[in-house]
């Protein structure tokens, strides 16, 4: 049970879980980054802090992974906890909990949402025929159909699946005009604020009741009393914000009412609409405060395109871990991939500002400092009785640097914060060669500029802890200063008057420079040009390269047949309706996306290879008895070809 303390104020924060289809990358080390520097903010504030993330374990789009990998989905999920927790472990992320929505407090806990709801009407059962996308976990509206073409997913636009099902509606529809109150009430709700305009113009085009229960997907939370039904992955996942700290249980009441709302949810924009509607709506329908904000940053893209595990282009936080450290690849983030848009990760420019910004601005500071004292055997650096003007300026300077730093830190714009701390750290740099103290003679004169950097670099340390806890408590170690987190240290910097003794102690160099014209290791050249590592790749959902049983291929019956017919769907441009003559295995009707690729009489006649035992399913409303195999041409290009025997066999062979 979390111990809070009454008198101080609370501080709770979350990550979004994570799909456990892989390992973590970048982008959801990112995410997990900026919850963890929020956290730390309010450390130093000698808040009580609650971090929250986890993963998301249910759903379609997992057991489908599970299903390609052969693995039992809970077995499948298990695989891959350790991985994040060490990664947030490597990068000293430090999280209060780590919820899995498989965690059986979780899955009572959601199914008391849902009886509460369907008692108070706002979970209704009814039936629900459209589309949804499986990778995105999104059904898609009407409007979201463009017309005359396939149906594709409005936010990845890949090809969505029609079903057909009864299903469990919770009463979106209902909430339309409270949201909108709300989004008007509460303009700095989502962070950036530019973010809001797309959700409350989302909102306004009208909101349809949502599906929340599936019946055709068994991996996930049963609906209490009708277990046919499980619920809908995204009304799993959100809860997870408030199960975890106790909602549904009586023994956690205390801790879930200290605790909740959260103060500030960090997600990927990809995954605002979830956050600030539905999740709203949720919580309204709940009779529960709404979270105070939610910052919703861009992606990182690697070679202009978004950084995911289906474009293969995804990087391994351990391979930067492993050539930088945690400290520098937090600093490149947070100040770097900045939270308002989509911001390019590369190597170059990382190792270029680590010795622009770390080597030669704050560890060359240090490094002059500290061995300029010793030359002149000035250890003990006590602060003068009275300052200087030239020092009282510079403590003026910091002060009003402090404002703006703690206004952007409080707002969610930490690279902001990082870039004006950095403004502050080369005033420090200017006035240090202004007052070249390795020409000052005067002891007390050399000490009152030795103090008055040693003042601004132990403000700049604490500032920075929340991004590089490691370095910066390093740096506080040379000034012989152990970071305790017992008082609020954020004020003291705004109220400190610069009367603190210093011990200056000699340390390794902080940072240390990058050649930029040597070559870099093949590890981390491959790893982060956007190519796919093989490491990465066996662990990826899009493909498994372990090996399978004969068995398991003897499932899979592939046999050829003789198209016979083939026909457009209306308003699909990429799909054909084709009968297929098996020999002794029948005719089948089989519907394949290859329009673009070849003509009607490219195929009609042709003998072509199929998976005959696919489990029957609906594209764009007509039924599909199998899969005809094609190949890319290669794996970045996307046209087909198809596969084919190279002389003709009888109607019906099998393959495997
Ligand atoms: N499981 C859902 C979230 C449920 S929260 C109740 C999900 N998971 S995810 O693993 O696909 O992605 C989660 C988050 O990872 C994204 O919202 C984003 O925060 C982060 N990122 C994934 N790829 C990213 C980038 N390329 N760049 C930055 N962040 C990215 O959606």
């Amino acid at each position: 049970m979390y111990k809070f303390d009454n008198n101080k104020k609370k501080f709770y924060v979350t990550t979004p879980i994570y799909y456990v289809t892989a390992k973590p990358h970048l982008g959801s080390l990112y995410s997990t980054l900026l919850a963890d520097v929020a956290c730390r903010w309010y450390k130093l504030k000698n808040y009580n802090t609650f971090f929250l993330t986890g993963t998301d374990e249910h759903g379609q789009k997992v057991a489908e992974a599970a299903f390609k990998a052969n693995m039992p989905p809970q077995e499948f999920v298990d695989s891959f906890i350790s991985d994040y927790k060490k990664t947030w472990n490597d990068y000293n992320i430090v999280y209060d909990d780590f919820i899995r929505t498989t965690n059986e407090s979780h899955v009572k806990a959601v199914q008391f949402w849902l009886k509460k709801l369907i008692e108070s009407g706002d979970i209704y059962k009814s039936f629900y025929s459209g589309f949804y996308c499986t990778p995105c976990e999104t059904y898609v509206t009407e409007k979201d159909i463009n017309s005359n073409e396939t149906v594709l997913c409005s936010s990845c636009a890949r090809e969505t699946k029609y079903i057909s099902e009864e299903s469990y509606f919770f009463r979106l529809s209902a909430y339309q005009d409270r949201l909108l109150k709300f989004y008007e009430e509460n303009p700095d709700f989502i962070i950036p604020q530019e973010r809001l305009n797309e959700v409350i113009s989302f909102v306004k085009q009208g909101l349809k009741d949502l599906s929340i229960s599936r019946t055709t997907v068994k991996w996930g939370i049963p609906f209490p009393e009708d277990n046919k039904h499980v619920t809908y992955v995204w009304a799993d996942a959100l809860n997870n914000y408030i199960t975890a700290i106790g909602y549904g249980n009586p023994t956690k009441e205390d801790q879930f009412n200290y605790l909740w709302p959260a103060d500030l949810q960090i997600i990927g924009k990809d995954i605002l609409r979830f956050h600030a509607v539905y999740w709203p709506a949720f919580l309204m329908a709940s009779e529960l405060a709404l979270p105070k904000h939610i910052l919703a940053h861009g992606w990182i893209i690697v070679n202009k395109q978004k950084m995911s595990k289906s474009l293969g282009n995804v990087i391994d936080p351990q391979v930067l871990l492993d050539n930088y450290g945690s400290d520098i690849v937090r600093y490149y983030l947070t100040r770097y991939m900045a939270v308002t848009q989509d911001s390019e990760f590369n190597i170059d420019d990382l190792e270029r500002h680590v010795n622009s910004d770390l080597a030669d601005a704050l560890g060359n500071l240090l490094n002059r400092m500290i061995a300029l004292s010793y030359k002149h055997e000035l250890h003990e650096v006590k602060a003068p009785e009275n300052w200087s003007t030239k020092e009282l300026e510079l403590r003026d300077s910091f002060w009003s640097y402090l404002d703006i730093i703690v206004q952007y830190m409080q707002d969610g714009y930490f690279y902001m914060a990082l870039s004006t701390i950095f403004k502050f750290i080369n005033q420090v740099n200017s006035y240090f060669h202004y007052k070249e103290p390795w020409k000052i003679k005067d002891k007390n004169e050399f000490n009152e500029v030795i103090s008055a950097t040693c003042h601004s670099i132990y403000s700049i340390a604490i500032l920075l802890w929340p991004v590089m806890p490691v370095k910066m408590e390093q740096l506080l170690k040379t000034l012989n200063i152990n970071l305790e987190l017992k008082t609020d240290l954020i004020s003291e910097l705004s109220q400190n008057r610069w009367d603190k003794t210093f011990m200056l102690n000699k340390s390794e160099l902080l940072f240390k420079k990058f050649d930029l014209n040597k070559e870099k290791d093949q590890e981390i050249k491959q790893n982060t040009s956007g190519a796919t590592l093989v490491k990465d790749k066996v662990n990826s959902t899009d493909m498994s390269l372990e090996n399978i049983k004969i068995e398991d291929l003897s499932k899979v019956i592939i046999l050829t047949g003789t198209i016979i017919s083939c026909q457009e769907v209306p308003k699909s441009d990429k799909l054909y309706k084709l009968q297929v003559d098996f020999g002794d295995y029948g005719i089948k009707q089989i519907v394949s996306g290859i329009k673009k690729s070849y003509s009607e009489s490219d195929l009609i006649g042709q003998q072509n290879i199929f998976v005959f035992n696919l489990e029957p399913r609906k594209i764009f409303g007509l039924e599909s008895h199998g899969m005809i195999l094609v190949s890319k041409v290669s794996e970045n290009d996307n046209k087909i070809v198809l596969v084919r025997p190279i002389e003709k066999v009888q109607n019906g062979t099998r393959l495997s």
